[in-house]
């Protein structure tokens, strides 16, 4: 034993979201396209889940080429090179690559050098815990500038003919990039995970079954709708309310709402619960995105700014909530 110190390392003191990159694909997917497949309709749809119609990506689009396009709006609205980022972090439950991950290829795509690059499965909290990640990493000194993407492909792994999860998903990617501030600008998380539900929202299908059967149906999601509708309106709004506590702020200090667009009438209960005042801007964009699972909250951030719902120095509050079951929620300044 030499008993050498070693070196210590700190970072910046706090964080922030420099900017926010938005990409949908181009196809929309109608209700009544959807209902070609299930025995639903139009208003069904409209009426319980909010969704009027959702974006499909084209069969060659890649999980990587919706996340470089949106990381290339967040760094261009950032202000920010690509070879200034160390850190590339990608949530996604749709890459379809079990190795290597999303990220290293994004990082690539994007011209940003070497940074470190890597994916998390944390589905529709996927966005919320990547920021989490990249705060951590600036804050400890082991990366200066990370990309956060939240991204999926969710129509890959749809069933079109299943009525409770078709007319439910959509694609498309999120992504923001985030550095050092002189005023904290991501709030401490509230996060956490409940195993014992792991069957609520699931992938029918593991690998090895496709391995040892190749006749076996490609693997689809599966979701006990009511039983994730119930957690969701019980338990986050409580979540939610934490993240506004450890932030130090009221629901009368904000001016956003921007939970994962995973149900209008979840967003409605949370609302209610919170007893947010009128002043507050609630993410609605379920209405046109249907749910992109991690990419919900950066696409409904990216499409409130650019239809000035909100501005900069704004202050919102986020969560995300999925299977695992897992959920992140933490109050951020808007860039
Ligand atoms: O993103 C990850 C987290 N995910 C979520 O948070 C999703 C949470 N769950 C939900 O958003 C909702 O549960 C759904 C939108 C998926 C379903 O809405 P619901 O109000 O919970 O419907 P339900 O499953 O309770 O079904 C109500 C009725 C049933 O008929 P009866 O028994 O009342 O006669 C279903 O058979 O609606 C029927 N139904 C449908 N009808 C037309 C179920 N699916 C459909 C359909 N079209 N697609």
């Amino acid at each position: 034993m030499s008993g050498a110190a070693l070196a210590p390392r700190r970072g910046a003191e706090y964080s922030r979201i420099l900017g926010i990159g938005a990409y949908r694909p181009s196809r929309v997917v109608t209700n009544d396209e959807i209902c070609e497949h299930i025995d639903s309709s139009d208003e069904w749809i409209r009426e319980r889940s909010g969704i009027i119609t959702r974006h499909f990506a084209a069969a060659d689009e890649s999980v990587v080429d919706m996340a470089a396009a949106a990381s290339e709006k967040a760094l261009a609205s950032a202000g920010i090179s690509a070879d200034q980022v160390d850190a590339v972090i990608v949530g996604t439950v749709t890459h379809l690559w079990q190795t290597p991950s999303a990220a290293a290829e994004l990082a690539f795509r994007l011209g940003a050098g070497t940074p470190a690059a890597f994916d998390i499965s944390a589905a529709c909290a996927g966005f919320s815990y990547g920021l989490t990640i990249a705060q951590d990493l600036i804050r400890g000194g082991s990366a200066t500038c990370v990309v956060v993407v939240g991204v999926e492909k969710l129509s890959d792994l749809t069933d079109p003919t299943d009525r409770s999860t078709a007319f439910i998903f959509g694609d498309g990617a999120g992504a923001a990039v985030v550095g050092a501030s002189d005023s904290p600008g991501i709030g401490p998380v509230v996060w956490g995970s409940d195993g014992s539900q792991t069957e609520a929202i699931i992938q029918d299908t593991p690998w090895d079954v496709l391995r040892d059967d190749p006749t076996h149906k490609f693997p689809s999601l599966r979701m006990s709708g009511q039983q994730v509708f119930r957690w969701a309106v019980y338990e986050m709004a409580k979540v939610a309310q934490e993240a506004l506590d450890v932030a130090g702020i009221t629901v009368d200090d904000l001016d956003a709402f921007i939970p994962h667009q995973a149900n209008m009438r979840i967003t409605d209960a949370m609302m209610k619960k919170l007893a947010l005042p009128e002043s507050v801007v609630v993410a609605r964009d379920i209405a046109e995105t249907g749910n992109t699972s991690a990419a919900s909250i950066p696409l409904a951030m990216g499409r409130m700014l650019e239809e000035g719902q909100i501005k900069s120095g704004d202050v919102a509050l986020l969560i995300g909530f999925g299977a695992g079951l897992v959920y992140s929620a933490q109050v951020v300044v808007v860039p």
